[in-house]
């Protein structure tokens, strides 16, 4: 039996290539979609943070006595005759930034206060600032390493 009709004779085809062209638009989308979903599967999920390694200037660029902030890398470095030393200004409190006072360190935040040891004086700082090792690069830099942590009596000599 036969339900055509002359009038709707090609309408049977044009359904048809919709339908197929449809169906080829909706694979290609899925193929595209799964190549996509493939390609930013190789990309990995990485947060690329700066160096905890770094140079800072000569030696001689920082005279006798001097402490200097360096605000970047929130360290102090510290310089008496021919010593150096870096000090984490990152109060062990709460994270704020702390900063030089009359023979210490002082946190603005909750007002711990800190010795020019980083020891703490007064708290809510539960713990002793950071101390960080110095040494010396080959182009004669001071190179502070924020990875390797050292007790407050280790310093570079030079
Ligand atoms: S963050 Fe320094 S005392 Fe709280």
């Amino acid at each position: 039996m036969n339900r055509s009709t002359p009038d709707n004779k090609n309408e049977l085809p044009r359904r048809g290539f919709f339908q197929l062209t449809l169906g080829w638009l909706a694979g290609a989308f899925a193929v595209a979609a799964s190549a996509a979903g493939a390609v930013r599967f190789l990309v990995p999920n990485v947060l690329f943070e700066p160096s905890l390694r770094f140079k800072a200037g000569k030696p001689d660029d920082y005279p006798d006595g001097s402490v200097t902030f360096m605000e970047d890398e929130r360290i102090f470095l510290v310089r008496q005759g021919n010593t150096f030393r870096c000090l984490s200004a990152i109060c062990t409190h709460l994270g704020c930034t702390v900063n030089r006072a009359d023979h210490g360190y002082h946190c603005p935040c909750h007002g711990s206060v800190f010795d020019e040891q980083g020891s703490v004086k007064s708290g809510p700082a539960p713990r002793g600032l950071e101390w960080f090792q110095v040494t010396l690069s080959k182009d004669k830099r001071l190179l502070l390493d924020k990875n390797q942590r050292v007790a407050a009596d280790k310093y570079l000599v030079l």
